[in-house]
């Protein structure tokens, strides 16, 4: 097929890539400064940070695009900027922004130098072609180490000293020149036309013979989100043609067919527009109220007076479809349940509107047991199966069901997939949760995720992360020294390892300053059994955890350890025990919350105690006979972080 391409001189796009806290948001909040897109008494500190629970953490959860206007040398000039996650949860986030941007602004602290996510991000810009603009941060430090993160840089890049810019997100230092570099160096988006090569119909004439007009107007979907009114919001990227409000358009994935109701762009806040053009940035208004139709990394063409040169036949169309992007992949999966089953519905509604905003995790319907028997307390009814990114992950999910809907759910323990070949029956079975994994008689063979992980480290902590990694269950491959003093050491572990909270435990022992990325690799053999935890001898199985039979007796006795410390007492005294291939491994009781049900009877009226008594133990042992043990949400959440 013959292209047409055009530059369009005046745009820029662009993402800020950088590991955690080294100044993104920050950086974001000068631009939109410096460019007057944010008056300054209306700026308050990461601006872009929209969620309540990103400015209370602050951490960058979710992608957030900005139009800014920027003039030099008299020439006006729209830049669009992708601020992106930094957190290794959220590095799908990143990828996803990355094919709506031809350059990426690459952010360095000065006082914590190159990281692994700053490594993991460069590669994947590299990959795209982007152009790169290496920046370094916070230079007001005083403890900032200018020249040598500078030589990190440089060995990182291939860049010139001269390249790298120097900033202070926090002064603004520096932001000027930065974004005149931004101007300069990364490239105009090109709006390719592809053009039909033989005329095939006469409409198809008829749009050759029109020259200025496109034939054909594509954006790419690299986020979207939803309102009760408008339905999905998609943010995309146009790489030909224009979209306008009115307009019919099409899906290519979903084929779905909808009329915009709205274009616009991102100030940050929507701001709509008369047209959307190649080349831009902004958003749509689906009007779609169906939830899962509209997916990032789908393509939306305009029909109306495109089809005639689309190529024949719907099935045709997807040869139109842009490279999309790569769907995202749970690391582990957790059953999340409604506190009460009555808020079942109501659990199932959050989750899909969450899903809307955040489509990274994924959850299915799965219960215990079968649907019409009564809910047990062990066996806590119906629910769902979740997928997260990571722990991080899982966390702001439970957190946001919490605030935006307002519903408690209790959260069994995370665990990894594992693939299960089973003796009786020839088919394998893939395992979300250590409720469902097998009795060790039935199991034939357990297989588990490893990953490559790459840790940059100060050479002086060496001897303690590579004590780490060992009760890691890592295999210690290569170390690289990067820019004297410092270490890139790279590693296998079993994914399950990694998400006991490794990264957490990595920086601890070096001070927050060993940063750590991986990626998935092979599949290997695990020797892992289900452990059980039972209360009142009835078995829990939010609590279940499979874990590597080495650690078993150990995982027993920290788990009734733990329990008994955070378990609220009862009127009976309760039993936690550890139950794993039939025995039991460890045992607590927490003893019984004693109430003086004779407290204010006077005197010596013995009876009167007698019965009193009886009555208090008859009520113990009826409850004691159901097993109902109140177990708070607190506490499942509590148990999950290990
Ligand atoms: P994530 O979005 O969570 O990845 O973080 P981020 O990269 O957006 O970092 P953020 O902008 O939230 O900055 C992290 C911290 O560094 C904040 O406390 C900022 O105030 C501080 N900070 C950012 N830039 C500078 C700078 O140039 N100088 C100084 N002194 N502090 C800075």
């Amino acid at each position: 097929m013959e292209e047409k391409t055009k530059q369009l001189n005046n745009i820029r796009n662009f993402v800020i890539i950088a590991h955690i806290d080294h100044g993104k948001s920050t950086l974001a909040d000068r631009m939109l400064e410096l460019t007057g897109t944010i008056e300054k008494r209306k700026m308050r500190e990461q601006v872009l940070d929209q969620m309540e629970l990103e400015r209370e953490r602050g951490i960058t959860i979710k992608l957030q695009p900005v139009r800014m206007s920027h003039i030099l040398n008299s020439n006006s000039y729209i830049l669009n900027l992708i601020d992106t996650p930094g957190h290794i949860d959220f590095s799908y986030e990143v990828s996803r922004s990355l094919r709506a941007v031809e350059g990426a602004v690459l952010l360095v602290d000065a006082t914590q130098g190159v990281q692994a996510q700053t490594f993991s991000n460069l590669e994947m810009a590299k990959e795209l072609g982007l152009k790169i603009i290496p920046v370094l941060n916070k230079i007001d430090l005083p403890n900032a180490r200018i020249e040598e993160t500078e030589k990190e840089i440089i060995q990182l890049v291939g860049c010139k000293p001269d390249e790298i810019l120097k900033v202070s997100a926090k002064t603004g230092q520096g932001v000027s020149e930065l974004l005149e570099a931004i101007v300069e160096k990364i490239p105009p988006p090109l709006e390719v036309q592809p053009l039909p090569q033989a005329p095939a119909s006469p409409e198809l004439q008829r749009g050759e013979q029109h020259e200025v007009e496109p034939l054909v107007s594509r954006a790419l979907i690299f986020d979207f989100s939803y309102s009760v009114h408008q339905g999905v919001i998609a943010y995309v990227r146009v790489f030909e043609g224009e979209f306008k409000k009115g307009e019919e358009l099409f899906l290519i994935n979903a084929e779905e067919k909808f009329k915009i109701r709205e274009v616009g762009f991102f100030k940050p806040e929507l701001k709509e527009t008369e047209k959307l053009g190649a080349g831009e940035i902004g958003y749509v208004v689906t009007n779609i109220k169906n939830p899962g139709v509209v997916k990032v990394g789908d393509t939306i063409i305009n029909l109306k007076s495109q089809i005639p040169a689309l190529p024949a036949g719907r099935s045709n169309l997807k040869s139109w479809a842009l490279e999309g992007y790569r769907e995202p992949k749970p690391m582990i999966w957790a059953n999340f349940y409604p506190e009460s089953q009555n808020n079942f519905d109501d659990l199932r509604s959050a989750l899909e509107k969450l899903h809307l905003s955040d489509s990274s995790f994924s959850f299915k319907e799965e219960s215990f047991g079968p649907p019409s028997a009564p809910p047990r307390r062990g066996g806590l009814g119906r629910g769902f199966k979740l997928g997260f990114l990571g722990l991080l992950h899982l966390e702001i999910i439970s957190e946001r069901l919490k605030r935006e809907f307002g519903l408690k759910v209790i959260a069994a323990s995370p665990t990894v997939a594992y693939r299960i070949l089973l003796k009786d029956e020839l088919a394998e079975e893939i395992i979300y949760s250590a409720a469902s994994f097998p009795e060790e008689h039935k199991i034939r063979g357990v297989f588990e995720t490893w990953v490559n992980t790459e840790i940059l480290t100060s050479s002086q902590n060496l001897g303690s992360i590579l004590k780490l990694l060992q009760d890691y269950e890592a295999e210690v491959g290569e170390t690289v020294e990067f820019s004297g003093t410092r270490l890139l050491l790279k590693a296998k572990m079993p994914l399950r390892e990694l998400m006991r909270n490794f990264f957490d435990a990595l920086k601890n022992i070096s001070s927050g300053f060993a940063s750590l990325n991986y990626e998935i690799v092979e599949e290997r053999p695990a020797d892992v059994l289900k452990l059980e935890i039972l209360v009142a001898e009835n078995p829990v199985s939010a609590f279940s955890r499979i874990v590597p039979r080495s650690r078993l007796e150990t995982e027993a006795e920290k788990m009734v350890e733990k329990l008994k410390a955070i378990l609220p007492r009862e009127l009976f005294s309760v039993k936690i025990q550890a139950k794993a291939t039939g025995r039991i491994l460890a045992s607590r009781t927490l003893s019984a919350l004693r109430k003086h049900v004779t407290g204010n009877l006077y005197g010596g009226d013995r009876t009167r105690k007698m019965k009193l008594w009886q009555k208090q133990k008859k009520g113990k042992e009826r409850l004691k006979a159901r097993g109902s043990v109140d177990i708070p949400q607190e506490v499942f959440l509590k148990m999950i972080r290990g």
